[in-house]
């Protein structure tokens, strides 16, 4: 059994909204329902865990899930202060029959169902996968002064997007391990390769932005309208 993990519980700051950023509406639905609606595609997906801010606790069920008709959402969890303590409370409350977890950002609403089906299929033989696509521009190491330290080989870097997907066990312990010893990570596959555990970087979509600033939600308007217009995307009310 699979299941889908959304953490959702984030500020959103950097998006300048009096909206709290999953609810922002995109090309006039709101960004989670995008993100759900997409993982709700997946037919190798049994359920989604979504993950909301206290404020959103009780609004969710009816503003947003039966508002949309999303019916693979099967528990919605109060989020902590980081995005590691929001992914931890849905990872605590996972079916006992889950195997597989794969962890998507709500954030990231316009990932294709191709894309997190080969995900899968990869995670299958590997254990552990990550998307990744190699930087566009040239990334530099800096010291606290803004000195350049070292320029880095473009070919060996990774932009690293989600979904991720693990096996249920090894990213459970890679999360209490984390929170035990201390360490905060960016991402899940960061506390899986600190138990020496390897990672393997699947090619991933660079259509498959990270809603953070207003002009990522500029850039997702129109990639919506030209799927929309090729009608290769489903179609929401
Ligand atoms: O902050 P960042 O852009 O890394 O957030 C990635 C995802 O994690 C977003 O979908 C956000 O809602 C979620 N998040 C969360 N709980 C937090 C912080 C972020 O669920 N405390």
């Amino acid at each position: 059994m699979i299941q889908a993990i959304v953490p959702a519980a984030g500020k959103g700051e950097r998006l300048g909204s009096k909206v709290e950023k999953p609810y922002v509406l995109l090309a006039g639905i709101p960004l989670i329902v995008r993100t759900l609606k997409m993982l709700e595609s997946v037919r190798e997906i049994d359920s989604i865990i979504l993950v909301v801010s206290r404020k959103w606790r009780e609004k969710v069920q009816k503003k947003i899930l039966e508002r949309y008709q999303l019916k693979r959402v099967t528990a919605v969890v109060r989020g902590g202060a980081t995005r590691m303590e929001s992914v931890y409370a849905g990872l605590s409350s996972l079916d006992s029959k889950t195997r597989w977890v794969l962890v998507h950002d709500a954030a990231r609403p316009l990932v294709r169902g191709d894309e997190v089906s080969r995900l899968i299929q990869s995670a299958r033989r590997t254990g552990a996968v990550c998307p990744g696509v190699i930087p566009k521009d040239t990334i530099k190491k800096v010291d606290g002064k803004n000195w350049v330290r070292e320029t880095l080989n473009r070919q060996e870097l990774r932009v690293i997007l989600t979904p991720q997907v693990f096996r249920r066990h090894i990213l459970m312990k890679a999360y209490q391990r984390a929170f035990t010893q201390g360490y905060s990570g960016t991402d899940d596959a960061s506390l899986v390769e600190r138990m020496g555990i390897k990672v393997k970087v699947v090619e991933g979509d660079r259509e498959n932005i990270k809603i953070t600033t207003p002009e990522d939600l500029l850039l997702a308007e129109i990639i919506l309208k030209r799927r929309l217009s090729q009608a290769d995307f489903f179609v929401l009310p």
